[in-house]
């Protein structure tokens, strides 16, 4: 097999086999097919796309270009949840102990990454003593004890993707939905989850802006896991304006324990009950989705929810206290409130400005070695379809810095007020199955 013959098979608009696809996958992991040859795929890639065949037989080659975890060992079926990344999605650190309140394991390998605020690690790490540094052995049996834990990534997961991003990084093939949703897909799937739902974000704050091109991305995502022999629904949210009330690390554990306490911002609660009603049936523990949302809402109001939270917090040297007091969380010096400079009703929020915002006041990484503080960040007062009156607050900035105005003043930017008439967003557009 040539690498030529492939790339002038794509080029023409033909469809690649499977051993073909393995065979560039596997070359290029190993460093015998160069960087020019397969930047010539990627662009025929991008221009004729890929059959759901195709898109399939790609994502199995790069999960099979490394390590794959096993989770055999954990019993029942183990779902996970992807988010493609929003401004203040608090959804994973309720959605696990919610879900594994009905019995539901969560074996959530997470990262830290980068972004407007940390990521899951990050901001379950606010609470005193947490830790995710535990063995592999500690997992699967913390997961089969208590149904609920999260480790660190660890292994040498879809080397192939890696290196392919970093290519498409440089080569202007990042925005393809055949070469995205594998590659997201590959690592789900790498991480061994046996069911998947994926949380595919439109709007301002979303990799995909447009509804059209998340809708497309999410079928394409849900077509391939069906085809690699795992289930996988999609739901297709909001991000045009942050999720819930806050954008921090140790706020938004605040905001989850609130959300798991049944007083939760609506559109968080809303979303985590979408989600978790999915991942509820995908895990066989309801029949449909209604009977699962009904559970689901049940345990947010008995306090099973609430429970299974501390459970897992203590579990993994978490202060358990804290979920009885988030002010033992940690706490910026300064709590600065916003005020409207006119009535009205908020007519945007543009999610990914009020998320710089928020990572100028230092609640997220700008690179992968920059600290982050966990105690700033913003907590909003008003969404999007709220009324305001002038100089109620907006916000209130929690901020460690003695001087704030270049946050202020892009917060003024990117809130804005109508006299006219708003609707709140549609929160779920659309979920596929
Ligand atoms: N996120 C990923 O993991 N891969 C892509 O290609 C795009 C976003
Ligand atoms: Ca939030």
């Amino acid at each position: 097999m040539r690498m030529y013959d492939i790339i002038e098979k794509k080029r023409d608009g033909k469809e690649l086999s499977q051993e073909e696809i393995k065979f560039f996958i596997n070359g290029y992991t190993k460093e015998e097919i160069p960087d020019y040859q397969v930047s010539a795929l990627l662009m025929a890639i991008y221009f004729q796309d890929m059959t759901k065949e195709e898109r399939a037989n790609l994502t199995q080659a790069m999960v099979e270009s490394g390590d794959q975890i096993d989770l055999s060992a954990i019993s029942g079926i183990k779902v996970d949840k992807h988010s493609t990344g929003g401004v203040g999605d608090t959804t994973t650190l309720i959605l696990a102990p919610l879900v594994a309140s009905l019995g539901v394991p969560v074996a959530k390998m997470s990262g830290r990454g980068l972004g407007h605020t940390g990521g899951t690690i990050d901001k379950l790490e606010a609470v005193p003593g947490f830790h995710v540094e535990i063995t592999n052995d500690e997992f699967i049996e913390l997961v089969n004890k208590n149904k609920a834990a999260v480790i660190g990534q660890s292994g040498n997961l879809t080397p192939a993707d890696k290196k392919l991003y970093s290519l498409r990084d440089v080569t202007a093939t990042v925005n393809s939905i055949p070469l995205i949703a594998s590659s997201i897909m590959s690592k789900k799937i790498a991480s061994g989850a046996d069911a998947i739902v994926l949380d595919v974000k439109t709007g301002a704050g979303a990799f995909m802006k447009d509804l059209e091109d998340s809708k497309e991305l999410a079928a394409a995502m849900v077509s391939i896991g069906k085809k690699v022999g795992r289930n996988t629904m999609a739901v297709i949210s909001d991000m045009s304006q942050p999720l819930g009330f806050a954008i921090g690390n140790a706020l938004e554990i605040k905001e989850a324990i609130d959300t798991l306490k049944g007083k939760g911002p609506k559109d968080l609660t809303e979303l985590c009950l979408t989600l978790g009603s999915q991942m509820t049936v995908l895990a066989k523990r309801a029949a449909n989705i209604e009977e699962a949302r009904n559970k689901l809402e049940e345990n947010l109001t008995n306090g099973k929810a609430f429970e299974q939270f501390k459970l897992f917090l203590g579990a993994q040297g978490g202060d358990t206290a804290v979920a009885d007091n988030p002010d033992l969380l940690p706490r910026a010096a300064h709590q600065v409130e916003l005020p409207a400079k006119t009535a009205g009703t908020v007519s945007e929020i543009v999610a990914d400005e009020i998320g710089t915002a928020a990572m100028l006041l230092g609640a997220g990484r700008a690179t992968k070695d920059s600290e982050i503080d966990l105690a700033v960040g913003i907590v909003l007062h008003k969404k999007v379809g709220d009324a305001v009156k002038e100089g109620e607050p907006l916000l209130t900035i929690h901020s460690n810095q003695d001087s704030i105005d270049n946050v202020k003043n892009k917060l003024y930017a990117n809130i804005k007020i109508s006299t006219d008439h708003v609707e709140a967003p549609t929160l779920i557009y659309d979920t596929i199955t």
